[in-house]
Formats: structure tokens, sequence, C-alpha cells
């Protein structure tokens, strides 16, 4: 299966297309982010945390990371000697790196602007690599699992999390009518960009989730793979061990 193939459309952007578009809507993006979760995005991040491997000093890479909520819920767990949070688009990094500087975390987190597909860090560097509503913004799926891989150490583990569909066929349908009609444009007023979140709503329901991620997952060589629902299975957070 190519996930590529089962990821793009017709109207599919360029990789440059997709973090020119959380540039434009970063000043908005946390609260659109906490809004349309329903503020479940904040739990699901803190039982990213509550999955990191065994250890007190870990050094941890979220990749994607935005505006750094998920580094900075790993750094929360208390077991995070270091973190970097990789990604392209400078306005995002600007809001994350300013988080950073308030919470006085500069010295153990740092943001750095760097391609997910082609990580800028040697292999076998980290103990935890995760990526939070980013691994489906990547053009290539299997191409960025690899490079997780290659940058874990030995025994380290990869954590993702990204948006699924709910298993129960009720929940799916209320889901896929507030996904398809509701959240497009309740993004569209706030973050007065209307294809970012039409882009969301494309992307969502046709990118792998459940065991047909975690097959993806087992053919890049993790181990110990196993993927956890969360709300009803809106959400799924993946984990995967390098041997
Ligand atoms: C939906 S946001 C997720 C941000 C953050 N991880 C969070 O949990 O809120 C997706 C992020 O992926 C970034 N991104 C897209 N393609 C990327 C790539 N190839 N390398 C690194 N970051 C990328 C975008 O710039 C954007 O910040």
């Amino acid at each position: 299966m190519s996930t590529q193939a089962k990821t793009g459309d017709q109207q599919a952007p360029s990789r440059r297309d997709v973090w020119r578009m959380f540039d434009r809507i970063a000043p908005r993006y946390d609260l659109l982010n906490h809004l349309l979760s329903l503020n479940r995005d904040k739990s699901w991040r803190k039982r990213m945390g509550g999955l990191l491997p065994d250890g007190r000093d870990l050094a941890v890479l979220d990749l994607a990371s935005g505006t750094g909520d998920q580094l900075l819920a790993l750094h929360e767990s208390g077991r995070v000697a270091f973190g970097v949070g990789l990604d392209m688009a400078a306005e995002m990094l600007a809001v994350g790196i300013k988080k950073i500087e308030t919470g006085g975390l500069t010295g153990r987190l740092a943001m750095v602007r760097g391609d997910a597909s082609a990580i800028p860090f040697a292999d076998c560097t980290f103990d935890a690599v995760s990526i939070t509503f980013g691994i489906r913004n990547l053009v290539d799926v299997r191409a960025g699992l690899a490079e997780m891989f290659r940058v874990l150490k030995p025994g380290g583990r990869a954590l993702i999390l990204e948006f699924s569909l709910p298993g129960n066929g009720f929940l799916r349908r209320m889901y896929l009518l507030y996904f398809r009609h509701i959240l497009p444009r309740l993004g569209a007023v706030i973050s007065g960009d209307s294809e970012a979140y039409r882009y969301l709503n494309r992307t969502v329901e046709t990118f792998p989730y459940g065991e047909e991620f975690c097959a993806l997952m087992r053919e890049t060589g993790f181990g110990n793979v196993a993927a956890h629902p969360v709300t009803f299975g809106i959400a799924t957070i993946y984990r995967g061990d390098r041997p």
C-alpha cells in the first residue's frame, strides 16, 4: 500500500505549502487546537508523557513540534533531561520558543527549524521521538517513520499521536459530520484561513489508522507496537520500540 497514494488527492499541497499554511495560522493555532478538540488535546498530550520509556534523564525529540505543546507536556512528566522540538514553520516555532522562555526552560528545551523527513541529528541520539498531529502532514509517511527509527537509540521509543476515526458506527457518523461541516467553517472563521481546516478534514479521513498504521510501524522495524485509542477513537496514540 502506498501511504502517499492513500493520503494524496488532486489538491494535495506541496511540502512547502503545508508549513507555510501553518506559518499563516500560527498566532491562532493554540486557541483553535483547544477549541476544536474540545480541550481534549491537553489530556492526550499528557498521556503521551506517561508512555515515555523507563529512565529519568531522557533525551527526547518532538517532530513537527509546532508551538511546542507536546514537547512541554513530555517535559512535564519530570523525566526529560533535554528535549528538542523540530518544525519547518518559523512562526510556529517562535510561539513555542516564547513558551520555553516564559517557563524558564531555556537550556533544557530548545526548538529548531528542520525537516522531519530528513532529521538533522545523528543515528541513535534520542531515548524517545514523538510526533503529534504531524505524521499526517509528511509527504512520505514511511520515510518519516524510518527517520524516527534512525535517530532513536536501541531500546528507544517512538510515540505518535494522530487523529483517527471512532470504531462505533454512530459516533463515526457524528464525528464525520463535525469534521466535514462544522470544523472547516469554525476553523476558517477563527483562523481567517479557509484552506487550512479544509486540508485537515481531507487528510484525517484518508490517513491510515489503527492496525493499518501499526503495520506500517512494524514494516519500519519497530517492535512492541501498540495503538491506544483515546476519546472514543477520535485520536490514537501509537508506540513502538527500536529493538
Ligand atoms: C497540526 S501541526 C502540529 C503541531 C504540534 N505538534 C501540536 O501538537 O500542536 C503540524 C505541524 O507540522 C509541521 N510540519 C509540516 N511538515 C513538516 C516537515 N516536513 N518537517 C517538520 N515539520 C513539519 C507544520 O509546520 C506544523 O507546525
